[in-house]
């Protein structure tokens, strides 16, 4: 049987990314802060939601699709911003790419992609959002917003969530930096998972794509924690398209970037990577969503990893939703053909659960999809 057919869930995915991958690369996508409470807390918020199912509403007609911004998405979910894709299987980027332009959805590119974000916009076909980290002393910013606009990118997020970048020590046990180092253990690593390593090996290391040459260097675990609202007034005055902040789980900080003329905002807690006690980012939306009121565009993302979970962010207030792991999972499965399989698990189980709870499109945090006890 080949790989992709063993993928039923986001969970095989991950099973089967496990064998393939170098503990070094499988500890990088899959750590988290400190022991990953953080982390499994805000997947278990999700799991403990109910749903309400319904009977006898004619549900045969069933649409996905959702408007982002001002346009039409056909599926409900897209990819969160992620650094060094293609560590996960060669040209990586590229096939996320591909999927965003096949199913019409927003992929967030990040400013350490492993692939130009020239390059992947254009094979998304525009389907792209440039994802900006503050640097240090603020000097890349003006470049990379320059590229991002030069390139067709209309929607810049800039990620503000990571100050310092957080620990965690399943990948600092395992030795990870950027560029990496081959070292004995490393050396080891890699030699007992010969398939990633070959194939790695033949299509070249991944590097940090963005950087290099007139591009100048971008380090990793440079301190962001100079940025202040000063420093995002003035992206706002040098970026005029659509302007999202990522990385909040407050409701004060939710209110005043709404209040600075940033255009939406994605709940997320970094998927649990830069604080271990965070408060469930779930929760959070919810709470967030009732203080911007029905309108203000609010995405989600962390922990998401089934068409119940997605249905369930919708239903705590998102305007749309992002996974991070579970594709880069699925590509180190069964590289492309792993992705679309994922892909289409993801949207059968969205549908079938709107079936399941009598409704034929994706519900809103005023629908009744969401169970409590009377
Ligand atoms: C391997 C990896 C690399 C990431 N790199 C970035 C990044 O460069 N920029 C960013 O804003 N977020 C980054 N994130 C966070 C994701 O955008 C997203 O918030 C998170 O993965 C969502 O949680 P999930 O993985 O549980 O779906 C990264 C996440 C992972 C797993």
């Amino acid at each position: 049987m080949t790989a992709q057919n063993k993928i039923h869930s986001s969970a095989d995915a991950r099973r089967l990314a496990r064998k393939r991958l170098p503990w070094m690369v499988f500890d990088y996508i899959d750590g988290a802060a400190g022991e990953g409470r953080g982390e499994a807390l805000g997947r278990s918020e999700i799991q403990a939601i109910r749903l309400n199912p319904r009977i006898l509403s004619d549900v045969s007609h069933r649409d996905l699709s959702v408007e982002v911004f001002d346009h039409q998405a056909n599926c409900p979910f897209g990819i969160s911003p992620m650094g060094m894709c293609n560590l996960s299987a060669p040209s990586a980027d590229l096939m996320l790419a591909r999927a965003a332009a096949k199913h019409q959805c927003p992929l967030g590119v990040s400013t350490v992609s492993s692939t130009s974000l020239e390059k992947i916009i254009e094979v998304a076909e525009g389907h792209a959002w440039f994802q900006l980290y503050y640097s240090g002393d603020g000097s890349s910013v003006k470049s990379l917003i320059e590229r991002a606009k030069a390139s067709g990118y209309r929607t810049l997020v800039v990620t503000l969530d990571v100050p310092e970048v957080g620990r965690r020590p399943r990948e600092l046990r395992r030795g990870f930096k950027m560029p990496f180092k081959i070292g004995v253990s490393q050396f080891i690593d890699f030699a007992v998972h010969p398939r990633w390593s070959i194939s790695t090996l033949l299509n070249g290391k991944p590097e940090m794509a963005n950087f290099g040459g007139e591009h100048g260097s971008f380090d990793r675990t440079e301190s962001r924690a100079g940025a202040t609202w000063d420093h995002l007034k003035k992206i706002r005055e040098q970026w005029q398209g659509n302007l999202v902040v990522k990385g909040v789980l407050n409701v004060e900080d939710a209110q005043q970037l709404k209040a600075v003329g940033v255009d939406a905002i994605q709940v997320s807690s970094h998927g649990g990577r830069q604080l271990e006690s965070v408060p469930p980012p779930i929760l959070m939306l919810r709470e967030i969503r009732k203080a911007l009121g029905p309108k203000y565009p609010l995405f989600f993302d962390s922990g998401i990893r089934s068409g119940e979970d997605i249905v369930k962010a919708y239903a705590m207030g998102a305007d749309f939703v992002f996974l991070g792991r579970p594709v880069l999972f699925a590509m180190a499965a069964a590289g492309e053909a792993g992705l679309t399989k994922l892909w289409s698990v993801l949207e059968d189980e969205t549908s079938i659960t709107l079936a399941q709870l009598g409704k034929t499109s994706m519900p809103g945090p005023s629908s009744d999809v969401l169970w409590e006890l009377a």
